[in-house]
């Protein structure tokens, strides 16, 4: 049981991201994929409202992903270089499973949209765990192509919005460690206001 504890912590002392552009082939199974999908997917949720969802691209469907996305920039952006529109066609094919991270607040809810905002990102956060946990690394970016009104409708209903495209797969060289914040900038005990 220490062992697994201790396994655990290191696990979550370990975690981090890798550029999904330095991402190597190959990506979780089906079987790993449901199983950290189902770790996603066990989140806090204020009112088991579900507001998020995941929508895997697969492999076969990648030309057809950046088709959307050089349509899209074209809309975006219609001045976009040809080597801009090669590098969205680079991005919708990068190696690993991606897993486009969907949040779905439901409106006019007493859950206030912000929470359901939170549990969403907690989702996302959960991925990353779960496909650490299975010795994969992931990496979760936006950009423009989140935020394109043409991207969203082709993978989100109506008051839904892409939180993320998270890309799942091996990490192609050594990873770095990036700057963490010191504990002691963001924690501090509260004080209660003087009255
Ligand atoms: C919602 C969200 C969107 C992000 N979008 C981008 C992005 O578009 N481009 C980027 O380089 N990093 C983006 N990042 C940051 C990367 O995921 C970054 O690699 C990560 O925060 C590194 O932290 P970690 O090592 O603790 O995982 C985003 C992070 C979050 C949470």
């Amino acid at each position: 049981m220490l062992n697994d504890r201790s396994s655990i912590l290191s696990l979550l002392e370990t975690r981090r991201s890798a550029k999904p552009r330095e991402l190597v082939d190959p990506g979780p199974t089906q079987a790993e994929l449901e199983r950290m999908l189902t770790i996603a997917a066990r989140t806090p949720d204020h009112g088991k409202l579900f507001p998020w969802r995941f929508v895997t691209v697969d492999d076969d469907q990648r030309d057809a992903f950046g088709a959307l996305l050089r349509e899209a920039l074209v809309e975006h952006d219609p001045c976009a270089t040809i080597a801009h529109h090669n590098k969205e066609d680079e991005f919708a094919h990068y190696a690993g499973q991606l897993v486009v991270l969907i949040s779905a607040p439901v409106a006019d809810h007493k859950i206030p949209v912000w929470e359901q905002e939170l549990s969403c990102g907690a989702a996302g956060m959960n991925l990353l765990l779960a496909a650490h946990a299975f010795g994969y690394v992931g990496g979760w970016v936006t950009g423009w192509r989140a935020y394109s009104e043409r991207v969203r409708r082709a993978f989100c209903g109506p008051g839904e919005c892409i939180a993320g495209f998270i890309f799942i797969g091996q990490p192609g060289r050594d990873m770095e460690e990036r700057p963490r914040a010191p504990l002691a900038t963001v924690w501090k005990p509260w004080q209660p206001p003087a009255t």
